[in-house]
Formats: structure tokens, C-alpha cells, sequence
């Protein structure tokens, strides 16, 4: 049978599924139904430096009933707090599975106190920095703002002592964005890692029969996820492949099942994140999601996801 073996930053895992930050990672019991699951790695939730309870509910729902999958949020970013993730960091099994911290301070300056924290930190989890949360009212996603991005990423590199770290990018639309984002990533070579994407930031779910909204913060509008996302997140997995060769991808959005695993792993990804999906199946769909990551490799005759990997053809 084939093998779902991988490394990523020099660390081996068993495979290369892991959930998205933000679902089942909050807290310490949903952590730790992550470490017992078939995941290779995991993420904690994006963190603020202080405890926030984000939006008013309803904040997250469903689209279209169970299955397909599709979802809009605007949580807000609610979090226990930097400490309380810092505090998981130090008790995580890392014998098990690697573990990433993603932090989304409200500023620059709380970024860098995160930074500041976890650079003298003795633990080896990996660093995500979050530059694309689309649901802080009156915060504008960082990774739409170059400038910004750019000194973000200069203090951020700098403050963490060009120890390796990664971001998670807003899905980008537009090949001089991919270019512009990408030409700013590789002017910082300790940002070893990219992860697109996020949700599709502000969209709008109607429901016709109430004529109304369906999430309460603000006015409905709120990131998009699952399968509405996965053509966009497939493009920006792959324009990140193709122009930070220095870097790893990881790819998130649309994945549900060992295909949409599979296509994000063709198009560069190294290791491939679930939200929507494992928000609606909970952590038991790693088990689920590898089986058919392995049956497909066998129908096809592959037997390390190096056969495959970046390997996605053009016309
Ligand atoms: O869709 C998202 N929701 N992306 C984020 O980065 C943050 C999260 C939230 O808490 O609103």
C-alpha cells in the first residue's frame, strides 16, 4: 500500500492532513481531540494577546443543508488569549505531531509582543502568522495591504530572530497581486511557509425564504469556506508554488474528501488543511479523508505523495 509519509520544515509526519485554524482548535479539549486524531499535524486557533469573545451570534451557519459543503463566518477572532495557547505549546505531545501556533494580534505592536514570547520560548511549535482574518470590524486584512504587509513582516521576521515562520495569506484575484505578494515573501527568506487561503473575506448569504441575512455581525457579511472556495484556493496554492520556490505551501480551502486533498497537493501544497468540512464532521474525518487519499494514490499507481506532489500539468 502506498505511503501518506511526509516532512515539512525538516519534521516527519505521518501524513499530511491537519485541520485550518479556527476549527476544533479553541480549546484545550478540542486540541487535544486533534492530537488523538489521524491528523498529521495541527494549528491552534489564531490567537489575540488578550481573551476576546468575538461577534454576537449567530456568527457561523452552513449554506445549503449538510451536503455540499459551504460556510460563512464572522467569529470575530474569539480566542482564550496568547498565554493560554502558549501554555498548550508547552504540554503538546510533539513525539505525536507537529504543532503550529497561529497568532492575529490586533496590531503590529501585539504581533510583536506574541513574537517577543515565543522566540524565547523553549517548545518547537511553529509559528503561523495570521494576515487575513476578514471579520474584525474596523480591521482591514493585512495580506490587502502591501505596505502594511511588507513592515509587518520585516518587524515580525526581525522580532522573532529570522527563526522560521509562516503566514496565512487572503486568497488573492489577480496575477499582479499574486506577483506583488509574492516578490514581498521572498524578500524574507525565514518566512518558510505560506498557507493560502483564508476564507473569502465579506461575502453574503440570503436566505430567500426570510428575505434576510443569516449571520448577525455585520450586516451578514462574512468569510466564505468549503466547496465554493476550493477553485480559488487551488489557484492560490499553486501561483505561491510557482513563484516562492524557497518556500513550502500549505493548502487549505474545499477540502473534503481525499480528492480535493489530492488536487491541492498536484497544485503544490505540501500539506493540505480542513475547516468547513471538519467544523461539519468533526475531528474523525481525518481517518476518512486518508483512506481516500491512499485509495486514489493506488488506483493510480503511486506510492509516495512525491510522485505526485507540484507535479500538476498545463495544456
Ligand atoms: O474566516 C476567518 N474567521 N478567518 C480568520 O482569520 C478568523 C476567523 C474569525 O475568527 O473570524
Amino acid at each position: 500500500t502506498p505511503s501518506l509519509a511526509t516532512t515539512f520544515l525538516d519534521l516527519p509526519l505521518t501524513n499530511p492532513l491537519m485541520n485550518a485554524s479556527g476549527v476544533w482548535c479553541s480549546v484545550a479539549s478540542q486540541l487535544e481531540a486533534l492530537l488523538e486524531s489521524e491528523s498529521g499535524a495541527m494549528v491552534t486557533k489564531s490567537c489575540t494577546l488578550e481573551p476576546r469573545d468575538g461577534n454576537p451570534e449567530p456568527r457561523y451557519r452552513v449554506l445549503d443543508g449538510n451536503k455540499p459543503w459551504g460556510s460563512i463566518n464572522s467569529m470575530g477572532l474569539p480566542n482564550e488569549g496568547f498565554p493560554y495557547y502558549l501554555r498548550y505549546t508547552e504540554r503538546h505531545d510533539y513525539e505525536t505531531k507537529p504543532l503550529f501556533i497561529s497568532i492575529s494580534g490586533l496590531t503590529l505592536d501585539d504581533n510583536l509582543a506574541m513574537v517577543d514570547s515565543l522566540k524565547d520560548a523553549v517548545t518547537p511549535a511553529i509559528l503561523e502568522v495570521n494576515l487575513s482574518c476578514p471579520n474584525v470590524p474596523g480591521k482591514a486584512q493585512l495580506g490587502y495591504d502591501f505596505d502594511a504587509m511588507d513592515t509587518l513582516l520585516a518587524e515580525v521576521t526581525s522580532g522573532y530572530g529570522q527563526r522560521q515562520l509562516g503566514v496565512k495569506l487572503p486568497p488573492y484575484f489577480d496575477i499582479a497581486h499574486f506577483d506583488e505578494a509574492a516578490a514581498i515573501l521572498n524578500r524574507y527568506p525565514s518566512v518558510a511557509f505560506v498557507t493560502c487561503i483564508n476564507s473569502i473575506g465579506n461575502a453574503l448569504a440570503i436566505d430567500i425564504n426570510s428575505e434576510s441575512v443569516i449571520i448577525k455581525p455585520k450586516d451578514g457579511f462574512g468569510g466564505l469556506g468549503g466547496d465554493y472556495v476550493l477553485p480559488t484556493a487551488l489557484a492560490n496554492v499553486n501561483a505561491f508554488f510557482r513563484r516562492c520556490p524557497e518556500k513550502a505551501v500549505i493548502g487549505c480551502g474545499g477540502v473534503k474528501s481525499g480528492q480535493e486533498a489530492f488536487l491541492h497537493l498536484l497544485a503544490g501544497a505540501t500539506l493540505v488543511q480542513m475547516g468547513t468540512a471538519l467544523y461539519e464532521e468533526g475531528p474523525g474525518i481525518f481517518a476518512r479523508v486518508k483512506a481516500e487519499l491512499l485509495s486514489i494514490m493506488a488506483q493510480k499507481g503511486y506510492e509516495n505523495l512525491s510522485d505526485f506532489q507540484g507535479k500538476l500539468k498545463t495544456l
